[in-house]
């Protein structure tokens, strides 16, 4: 049992409203593409633009984001590497939740662990897709959307991607974006990629 299997006495309730059920009547299959890259790499800004893309189209999808999450639902979690293993422990399992009702769930986490993001490749198995948004430490930092890159050197933010907490990159990733170039270009391959896979 691991340290987070405490609940005994549970047994899983069947639905009769199955995936494949919904994901008939949704025209196309559920699916978890999980963006990971360092901050200010554009993962969050892609996923949501590819989401409109998705959406005029018609599919169902979701985008689940860190900094909405760690609003909420992982409120309790730091940038520790313990917590953030939790925190992408618990956006997996949230994720195929979403799966599991046929929705296209898009998901912009840093994610800097390989082993935390096999772990949710373990969990979703072939639903998994990992989609590498590659741009430079020197790129993200020159953008400093949120000013955090300036802090973090100043100091002031601790444990902060790509300055004095690692980021290890993709070894097995599905797709890989080169997102220090044209956002449309990047959009565009990724609706591709997530359109194929999730084709009935
Ligand atoms: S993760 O490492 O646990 O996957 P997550 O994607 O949820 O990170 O949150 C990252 C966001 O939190 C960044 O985009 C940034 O805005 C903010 N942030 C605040 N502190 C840090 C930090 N120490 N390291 C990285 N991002 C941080």
């Amino acid at each position: 049992m691991s340290e987070h299997e405490k609940s005994s006495n549970v047994v899983w309730h069947n639905a009769t409203v199955t995936r494949e059920r919904r994901e008939q009547q949704n025209g196309h299959l559920g699916g978890l593409f999980w963006f990971t890259g360092l901050s200010g790499a554009g993962k969050s800004t892609l996923a949501h633009s590819v989401e409109e893309q998705l959406y005029q189209k018609g599919f169902r999808t979701f985008v689940l984001d860190g900094d909405n999450v760690r609003h909420g639902l992982c409120a309790d979690l730091s940038f520790s590497d313990e917590d953030r293993k939790e925190n992408i422990r618990r956006i997996g399992h949230m994720s195929m939740l979403y799966v599991e009702a046929g929705i296209i769930v898009l998901t912009a986490f840093i994610s800097p662990f390989r082993a935390d993001r096999e772990n949710v490749r373990k969990i979703g198995g072939v639903d998994f897709h990992e989609i590498y948004c590659n741009s430079s430490l020197e790129v993200c930092e020159s953008r400093d959307v949120k000013g955090l890159y300036k802090r973090a050197r100043a100091g002031e933010i601790p444990d902060f991607t790509g300055i004095s907490s690692p980021y290890e990159e993709p070894e097995y990733a599905n797709l890989i974006v080169d997102t220090a170039s044209q956002l449309e270009n990047c959009r565009d391959e990724v609706l591709s990629y997530v359109t194929e896979a999730t084709r009935k």
